[in-house]
């Protein structure tokens, strides 16, 4: 039997190339290896954007698309959406009853966003109990791994603390699953900070070669680079950094030219903005098929709300029956 692999993501909308860097390329060995379990945390969205929820299910179809384009395959992995499976609500409500408020407010992932996010209305108790509702997604379909960004290891941390609580109290029933690191890095936005889509700095999958080319212009380069003469050092540069991913067979060579001043920054970086928007042209063609085919996308996150809910209503049986919960 193969390992089970559940990883969420949230329904910001369309990707970026750190995403894709990131955790989508992972995603694709991950679904040849293990018995993968991949949503769309649109729960998860409302914690933040509870206000205005006009946009949260198109995000899921503009993302299914880019995932099903870039060969996230449904024959192999499961796909659905976080909402679908009401199973995962019921189990946040009792691991809530095990989760001391005072453990969420330790919690460095929310007394950063706390600071981040000052402009959003965050102290709500969804935000606050964001750990928990993570818990559910991942024990509710019984997960060995959990492939994560290092930014989400404390709840992983807490994942395995509410398992193991669950299992004290009531008798040993969950898997304590691990966390996958995924060791991609820190992927740099057009502004040097990392790329994210709240910063305004993302060049996304969907972009059209002229956006991706004045988007790759703006990028930082060796900043110690003032001529074209002088020698560069591609370690510090971030145009250098997404060439590693991008232009991998003459990487060796950009590097060269780069040490010893023989090819300057623009042109380097007309040739990055080939190489991304080569690398994605066939994913624009498959993506805009997709969304056209709503039907499919539809029958796809049907197909995977059926197959999960077998499993996520088998648990919370197991689970209502060891808290007692079943009628007398
Ligand atoms: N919290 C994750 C993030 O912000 C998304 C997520 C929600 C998730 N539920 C999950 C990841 C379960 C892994 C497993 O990126
Ligand atoms: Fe960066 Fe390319 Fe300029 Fe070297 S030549 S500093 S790799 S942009």
């Amino acid at each position: 039997m193969k390992e089970i692999v559940v990883t969420g993501y949230r329904t910001t909308g369309k990707l970026h190339i750190g995403n894709l860097l990131g955790n989508i390329l992972n995603m694709l060995d991950l679904q040849e290896k293990y018995k993968c379990f991949f949503f769309f945390a649109n729960l998860h969205a409302l914690t933040t954007d509870f206000k205005d929820t006009s946009e949260i299910m198109n995000n899921v179809k503009i993302q299914l698309a880019e995932f099903l384009a870039l060969g996230i395959n449904p024959d192999k992995s499961i796909l659905y959406v976080q909402s679908d499976i009401p199973e995962i609500a019921e189990l946040t409500l009792y691991f809530s009853m095990l989760t001391p408020i005072s453990r969420m407010q330790r919690n460095p992932t929310y007394k950063e966003q706390l600071k981040e996010l000052f402009n959003k209305d965050i102290k709500m108790m969804g935000f606050l109990g964001y750990p928990i509702l993570m818990t559910s997604d991942i024990l509710i379909v019984h997960a060995d791994n959990v492939p994560v960004g290092e930014d989400q290891l404390p709840h992983i941390e807490i994942t395995r603390e509410l398992a193991r609580r669950f299992n004290k109290l009531y008798g040993k029933y969950f898997k304590v699953p691990k966390a996958l690191v995924t060791k991609a890095g820190r992927v740099p936005g057009i502004d040097g900070r990392k790329m994210s889509k709240s910063y305004g700095n993302a060049i996304y999958l969907s972009d059209e070669p002229d956006v991706i080319r004045n988007k790759v212009r703006m990028m930082i380069t060796d900043p110690k680079r003032v001529y074209k003469t002088d020698k560069g050092h591609p370690d510090i540069c971030d145009v250098f950094y997404l060439h590693k991913s991008f232009s991998k067979e003459e990487i060796g060579n950009i590097e060269k030219e780069c040490k010893n001043a023989l090819i300057g920054c623009t042109q380097c970086k007309e040739n990055l903005a080939e190489k991304i928007s080569n690398y994605l042209s066939d994913f624009r063609e498959k993506r805009a098929d997709f969304l056209n085919d709503t039907d499919y996308l539809k029958k796809v996150l049907e197909d995977g709300k059926n197959t999960v809910r077998e499993i996520t209503k088998e648990t919370i049986k197991q689970v209502r029956h060891r808290m007692k919960l079943m009628s007398f």
